[in-house]
């Protein structure tokens, strides 16, 4: 096993891991404490993986309604050759919010990279996962990291600069705003050399029906992994929000593009927290995500800005979802 120790914690009991999720997060209290003060009350939608999140995540991508998921493992085992041709062999694969790591698994056996760097903000569900990883591929070079890089992305030392390419799959990056989504990825350019590149799944413009029912789906999965943020946040910010005065929303902003999911306060309540307290009014949200959607023309305009050229395009029969492998320009 060469899983490297920055990372790697024993889990033990359900509360340890919730305490242990929580040190990732710098400044998490003034941030979340902020979010929901503000006017317009908000939550990171990064709070949604706790370990319970993360596994809420992993189950609704089984859902039928929810079509990212299986349509980005369809363009990559139907395109593994062509992708893994043009990222290159030998890459330092640096997998952005890498969850159970079955993406990037996908690609293994063709993209054969020399190290593989998993990072996310949900430290015991990572570990678990890269663990299980060393196992299939004991040979491989595994470095996980628990560190939240919406904002700032700090690589050890160990993992060496050159041939990084940064796998950040799922439509993750339709997470930000597309200004958010420029700055990171100026942030990515940044932090590889000429030999650089980035390999992302972007989620296409599409009917709206589809959109809602993804975000919204029939048997509450996608509710529940709203409300659990609640749950998180009671934990990271010890706040009493209960999750039965709330009720999971998603609305389709069609001047944006974008999927939105709000908390709806089903009554009246005041959440409390030390060194803070705010009433909401009944019906009044809390804006936990979007989830912005893009045309393969914005988003390689997108990647221009930032520094990225020569882009490669996959898609699938409908052309719902697209996976993009630029290079450093
Ligand atoms: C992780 N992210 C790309 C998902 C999305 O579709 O925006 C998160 C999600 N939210 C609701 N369902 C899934």
């Amino acid at each position: 096993m060469t899983i490297q120790p920055e990372a790697y914690v024993q889990s033990d009991t359900p509360d340890a891991a919730i305490k242990r999720e929580s040190t990732p997060y710098d400044g998490a209290k003034a941030e979340l404490s902020a979010g929901l003060l503000d006017p317009s009350a908000s939550i990171s939608p990064k709070y949604l993986y706790d370990t319970m999140g993360s596994k809420l995540f992993e189950a609704l991508c089984l859902l039928p309604e929810y079509y990212p998921t299986r349509t980005e493992e369809a363009i990559i085992a139907a395109n593994a050759a062509s992708i893994a041709s043009a990222v290159g062999p030998g890459r330092t694969l640096i997998d952005l919010g890498a969850g159970n790591c079955a993406k990037a698994a996908l690609l293994f056996p063709m993209l054969q990279p020399r190290h593989y760097v998993p990072i996310d903000i949900s430290k015991t569900f990572l570990e678990q996962a890269a663990a299980q990883l060393q196992r299939r591929y004991p040979q491989m070079r595994i470095t996980p990291l628990a560190q939240d890089f919406s904002h700032e992305l700090s690589l050890p030392a160990s993992v060496g600069t050159e041939h990084r390419v940064f796998f950040y799959p799922g439509s993750s990056i339709g997470n930000f705003s597309p200004d958010e989504a420029s700055a990171f990825l100026r942030r990515l350019r940044q932090a590889c050399q000429a030999d650089g590149g980035v390999l992302l799944g972007i989620d296409l413009i599409k009917n709206p029906t589809l959109l809602r029912a993804a975000y919204d789906d029939a048997i509450g999965l996608t509710s529940a992994f709203n409300l659990n943020l609640l749950r998180n946040v009671n934990c990271l910010l010890d706040s009493d929000f209960n999750v039965d005065d709330w009720v999971h929303e998603a609305r389709f902003n069609s001047h944006e593009q974008c999927m939105q999911m709000y908390l709806k306060a089903r009554h009246a309540v005041t959440v409390r927290w030390p060194g803070g307290q705010r009433l909401f009014t009944t019906h009044e949200t809390i804006h936990t995500e979007n989830s912005y959607k893009y045309t393969v023309p914005s988003f390689i305009q997108l990647l221009a800005g930032a520094g990225f050229a020569h882009a490669q395009i996959w898609t699938d029969e409908h052309n719902w979802f697209a996976m993009v492998h630029a290079r450093a320009a």
